[in-house]
């Protein structure tokens, strides 16, 4: 089956009565025959037949083993954590989403140190792999400065420096419509299923896929023991929004493309990030692993100022002022004010994140739409 027929055909209709629509299991418990003698299911922290063909789902998707469903990213990127112990290190993207930046200080206290480091740059990142490295954790197009790294090549020289340590690719951004990094030799995957998987805005979710069995049991036992689970009927959202995955995230690359390459004409902006650009720093590593180049677009202004970009943001009509992406919806956000707002200037300033940088997620509204939007408010 092609890609398109699997995501379709992988999400089951109900064998018991024929409904074309996978069933919202809404139970917390299962009846049992005898004791522990039962259907496969008997509690539903530890397992539930929707969230199994949404975990299902994601695997093939995603070319793994198997996976779990969380209730948030934040949930995923937890249980992954713990698989690790005091006195381990952690090699990370010096521009990892805010919320893993928070969660991984939490882990300092616990004797787990991460490194930050800029993964576009494969050397450095290989440098400074130690014995102690258990996670190289990657995220892939970066936000809101897009930055790729080759998974591939940090996840072969990697471990050949030290094979005990495993890759994470965070794939959010991208999606499996756009990249699948357990093909480029990732061991696991992690999706906020909230964003472009779900992508209606309307559910939060978590999603990691593992490349083996071992890891898989572990993850399982971590989420079991710890409880973050998805919900029934937020896996059931999260299964109805995924069916159109690929047919979004085509249009969303598409309308987005036009967007920077409407940007580029206007003589009040500064820098534009965009891996489709043939300039963006990353282009030649995009055009290598991803099939898209997605629906994210960053832009700042020569007049770096907070309030020329506070203006803009509250001057557009469709693209609606919000944190989050990956939805139909256009959003525009801030994140000098908003998402990054509580990381300090200077370090803000160096990953890229200037004063006046604006972060589109473009919905799949008519592009002729969007432009005339962005353009009003530019002016
Ligand atoms: C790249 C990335 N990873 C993880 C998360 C966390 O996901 P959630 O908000 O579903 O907990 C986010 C949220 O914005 C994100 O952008």
């Amino acid at each position: 089956m092609k890609e398109e027929t699997k995501l379709i055909q992988n999400i089951l209709s109900d064998p018991l009565t024929g409904a074309i629509s996978t069933p919202i299991y809404q139970t917390s418990t299962y009846i049992q025959k005898a004791p522990g003698v039962h259907k496969g299911f008997d509690y539903t922290r530890t397992n539930n037949p929707t969230r199994k063909i949404l975990e299902n789902l994601i695997t093939s998707l995603e070319y793994g083993y198997a996976s779990l469903a969380f209730s948030s990213g934040l949930a995923a990127v937890d249980a992954v954590l713990k698989l690790l112990e005091c006195g381990d290190e952690i090699v990370a993207v010096d521009d990892i989403y805010g919320g893993t930046f928070r969660l991984l200080n939490l882990y300092k206290k616990l004797g787990i140190h991460t490194k930050f480091i800029d993964t576009t740059n494969v050397e450095e990142c290989i440098n400074v792999i130690s014995k102690k490295t258990k996670l190289v954790w990657l995220e892939t197009p970066t936000n809101p400065t897009l930055k790729v790294s080759d998974i591939e090549d940090i996840s072969i020289k990697s471990k050949n420096k030290n094979p005990k340590l495993l890759v994470v690719v965070d794939n959010t951004f991208a999606s499996p419509a756009i990249q699948n990094p357990l093909k480029l030799h990732a061991d696991i995957v992690i999706h906020s299923a909230t964003k472009y998987l779900a992508g209606h805005s309307d559910v939060l979710a978590g999603l990691a896929t593992v490349k083996n069995p071992d890891l898989y049991e572990k993850l399982k036992y971590i989420q079991n023991a710890t409880g973050g689970v998805l919900s029934p009927i937020d896996c059931w959202l999260t299964i109805r929004g995924s069916q159109t995955l690929y047919l979004r995230v085509k249009k969303q690359s598409k309308n987005a493309f036009r967007i920077a390459s409407f940007l580029e004409k206007k003589k009040n902006i500064d820098k534009i990030y965009y891996p489709g650009l043939p300039y963006h720093k990353n282009h030649l590593i995009a055009i290598k692993q991803q099939r898209y180049f997605g629906g994210i677009v960053s832009f700042s202004m020569k007049n770096d100022k907070i309030e020329s970009a506070k203006k803009i943001v509250t001057s557009t009509k469709f693209f609606k002022l919000a944190e989050s992406l990956g939805g139909t919806k256009s959003l525009i956000c801030h994140p000098a004010t908003m998402t990054h707002k509580s990381t300090p200037k200077e370090i803000r300033i160096k990953s890229g994140i200037q004063d006046s940088l604006i972060r589109l997620s473009i919905g799949i509204e008519n592009i002729e739409d969007l432009i005339e939007d962005i353009d009003q408010a530019l002016k």
